[in-house]
This record gives C-alpha cells, structure tokens and sequence, in this order.
C-alpha cells in the first residue's frame, strides 16, 4: 500500500506473524528524504543507511538530506530531482537507497519473507528500486498497474550487478526512438571490491484477467512465479471494467460479469495465486483457498492498523467514521493521473471531494506519474494533469484531461505525515485510498481498544 502505508513497520509485523509482509515500493526515494529531513527520529533510517553496501552514496544522502531535530513544520522539505530517462546520478542513488532501506528495515531481525510492490505505471524509477531491493535480500516483486512483460530478465540481471534495461512508454513515440531506460549498478560502485551475487526474487504480476495472466506467461521475458488476482472491490487502484466505460448513476465504473476473473484456467496454468479486494475475512481466506488460491491479499484491513505507515490523525478519523456507518469510499474514474479507476475514501479535510481540491494550487514536483511524450524535436518531454492548466497545455495536454484529475504524489505523502508545505505557508493534504471493506475495519477492535494491530487483522483472518 503505497505511498508508505505499507511501510516498512507495517511488512515486519506482518512478515513476523508468519505471513508475507510487503513494503510499498512507491516513492521510497523523496519518503527516505523526507524521513531524513524529518530527524530520523529513531535512527532507523541511519541505521539502514549504514549497512547500505555503498557508504559513499549513503554519506552522501545524509549530507544532503539529513536534519538533526528535523526541520521545522512550517519550512518545505528539501526538493529531490524528478525521475527522467537520463535520471541524475543524485536520484540514483537516493532511489537504490531508499528501496534498500525499506526492504532492510522490514527484514531486519527474523527470518520470514517480506515484499515489495510496485507500480508497472510508475516506469522512471522501476530499475534503480528493483536492484535497491534486491541488495537488501528481497523475496518478492509484486508489480501491478500495467503488464510488466519486461521485469523477469532485469532480476535475472541485477542478481549478478549486471546493467538492465527497460522499455519507456512514451505517447507519439516513433520508431528510431530512443526510448530504453537504462540502469547500471557498476554506476555505484566505489571501488573494486566484488559484491556478492543477489537472490532473484519471486516474481507475482498483479492481474484483473486470465487472458492477462496467459499473456505474462508466454510472453514475459523470463520466469513468471505467480499472480495476485485483484479485484475492484481493492483499495488503491483499480483494472478499468472490460469493454467500454460505464458509469454508475453516483459516477462510478461499473463492473460486470466479464471483470470475474476465470479462476477454473487461471488454475489450469499451474502457478500459485492470490486473491485480492474484499477477501480480508476468515470467511474470504477459506472461499480463496476452497477455490484453489494459495491465499489471499488483504490492504485495507492492515491500512488502519497501528503499523501502517498513515498518519495517526487519519487512521483515528478513519476508523471513528467507519464505526458510526459514516464511512464511504468511492471509486473515482479519473481521479488518478495513471489514468486507471483509484478508490477515494470520503474524509472531511482532506481532498476527495473536488471543490477542496480546486482550492489547491496546481504544482507537478514530485513527478512518479507524469506521462513521457514526444516532443516535436523527437525528444522525451514530461507531463501531468496536475501541473498548472498552461504548463499542461503548452506541453500538448488536452483541456479535457484536467477535469478531475488530483495531484496523487503530494497527497499520497501528506497521508503518511510528510506532506509539503508551500511558499504561502500552507500544507498539501491527504487523499485517502482504500477498499470497499473499509466499512467493516472495526470488526479487528478488540474489545474496549480504540485501535488495533497488525495482529489482531491476522489473528482474525485465521479465524483465531
Ligand atoms: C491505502 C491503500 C494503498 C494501496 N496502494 C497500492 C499500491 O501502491 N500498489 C498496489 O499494487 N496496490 C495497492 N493497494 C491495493 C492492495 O495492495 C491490495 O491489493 C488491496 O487493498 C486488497 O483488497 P482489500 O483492500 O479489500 O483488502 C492499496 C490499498 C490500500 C488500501
């Protein structure tokens, strides 16, 4: 659950449970500046860094980012460069670290598996975070958010330090184009010493279809180790509805028949799955395993539990409206720059709804879902509905795709408490994802509790 829900406090608890805990992927590069720019209160995030296998590069982020005391609350963070195909050798390294530590600190003392999730959409910094994660030992790479043919050989590749590369979508592309991402871990390297070959994860795409599913196995270019199945009940973003965009008469997608996933051919294909969206019960744990699941995922029962990475503020809020009945998620068809369907929790203060939004002041500079598109001089330009309407224009944008379109980065890290705040002193705010079952959260309260942990989710989904 990105940005930082599924932190890495969130993966450990529950990779020590016994389950596999798995850590956000997304923006982990501006989340370990921000924690650095925060005082690292704990050290945790010094302590990864000094067992990062390249001190210079982590001197170098401490340098640079870290704040004894942190910084005050009414100063901005320290602004990081944005992903680009010819990223600064500074983003790099703050981008491999930053996996690195998340992926550390969540296995740091115990033995079980922990994971990491990423966002095929999210195409800049793909290589630089795999290969971070995999120097911190990695069991697996979830990917959701698009079809990562290209991943299986990129770990193959990083397991020994080799250089990997990664085919950029970029809109009005030509042929001749250069549009290859390119990472080579030899850029880090500071001296000769050899690094230890790495363990190659396992790789489990996120799929919404079993034709997707078909097309991940014969077409991936290496090993396939499983799938999550996710469905549009789940928090975070959701697979489009098949066929043409239906809305409902509140305006959201509708999904039909054809969205099922067909589990009968799905198990034909003989690899371990796992169900995601709105299986977060004993009941929904033992329907995935009768229907041949290897078990199940589960967000927005651990998205409001004492180790999530989503500030304390919201996570009390949350759960106060999910008691009264008063809490509402709705699936905004165009909320997300991505394009693709992404769940908004209704909550006061924050922006779900649009005319809160609109007082927000139009800024694109954190960049993790801005569009590659090509110039009129064949070269790469960057663009996202969220920066200023002129910005967007000049850059080709059409008029229309601005209506409705929130400024996910910003708000995504405000959720965790590290929101930036702007030149006229103000704050950027939350938005709130989460799944459908949100109304039903207070079920892990135990009793007379006011929260809940990690464990109370999983005592309750073995039926403990
Ligand atoms: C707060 C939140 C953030 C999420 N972020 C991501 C994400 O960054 N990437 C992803 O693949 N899935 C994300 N998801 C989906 C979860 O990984 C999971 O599949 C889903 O929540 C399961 O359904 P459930 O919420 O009904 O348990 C998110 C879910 C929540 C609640």
């Amino acid at each position: 659950m990105g940005v930082g829900v599924s932190g890495w406090r969130l993966a450990r608890a529950v990779s020590t449970l016994g389950q596999l805990g798995v850590t956000a992927g997304t923006a982990l590069d501006v989340v370990l500046a921000r924690r650095l720019q925060d005082g690292d209160p704990e050290g945790h995030v010094r302590r990864a860094l000094s067992r990062f296998p390249f001190p210079r590069a982590a001197a170098r982020i401490l340098e640079r980012y870290y704040l004894e005391g942190g910084k005050a609350a009414d100063q901005p963070y320290r602004a990081s460069p944005m992903h680009s195909q010819a990223s600064p050798p500074e983003l790099l390294e703050l981008c491999v670290a930053g996996s690195f530590a998340e992926v550390f600190l969540a296995r740091e003392g115990h033995g079980g598996p922990v994971g990491i999730n990423f966002l095929e959409k999210i195409q800049l910094p793909i290589l630089p975070s795999l290969y971070g994660a995999m120097l911190a030992g990695v069991d697996y790479v979830l990917m959701g958010a698009g079809i990562p043919l290209k991943v299986p050989l990129a770990l193959d590749q990083f397991v020994n330090h080799e250089p990997a590369t990664y085919p950029l979508n970029v809109t009005n592309s030509q042929e001749g184009d250069d549009t290859l991402l390119r990472f080579d871990p030899r850029a880090l390297r500071e001296d000769d010493a050899e690094l230890p070959p790495l363990k190659r994860p396992f790789f489990l795409p996120i799929i919404s279809s079993y034709t997707l599913a078909l097309t991940l196995v014969r077409k991936a270019n290496g090993r396939v180790d499983g799938f999550i199945v996710e469905g549009p009940t789940a928090g975070g973003h959701n697979a489009p509805p098949r066929g043409r965009l239906q809305l409902s008469a509140l305006g959201e997608p509708v999904y039909g028949e054809r969205d099922a996933v067909d589990l009968a051919k799905l198990r034909e294909l003989g690899l371990p799955f796992w169900l995601a969206g709105g299986h977060g019960t004993a009941e929904g744990l033992n329907g995935a395993l009768a229907a041949g699941a290897a078990g199940i995922q589960v967000g927005t029962a651990f998205a409001f539990c004492e180790e999530s990475g989503l500030d304390a503020r919201y996570k009390e809020i949350v759960l106060k409206m999910s008691l009264a009945g008063a809490a509402n998620v709705f699936t905004h068809p165009v909320a997300s720059p991505t394009g693709f369907p992404f769940k908004v929790a209704r909550v006061e203060g924050s922006l779900s709804e649009e005319e809160d939004y609109l007082l927000r002041t139009r800024v694109c500079d954190l960049g993790y879902l801005r569009e590659a598109y090509r110039r009129d001089d064949a070269t790469i330009g960057y663009r996202c509905p969220s920066e200023p309407a002129a910005t967007w224009a000049a850059k080709g944008g059409a008029a229309s795709d601005l209506e409705g379109r929130r400024c996910l980065c910003n708000a995504l890290l405000a959720n965790i408490g590290h929101g930036q705040v702007r030149k006229d002193g103000l704050q950027e705010k939350p938005l709130l994802t989460s799944g459908d079952d949100l109304v039903q959260i207070g079920r892990f309260l135990p009793r007379g509790a006011s929260s809940y942990t990690a464990k109370d989710v999983v005592s309750k989904l073995l039926g403990a």
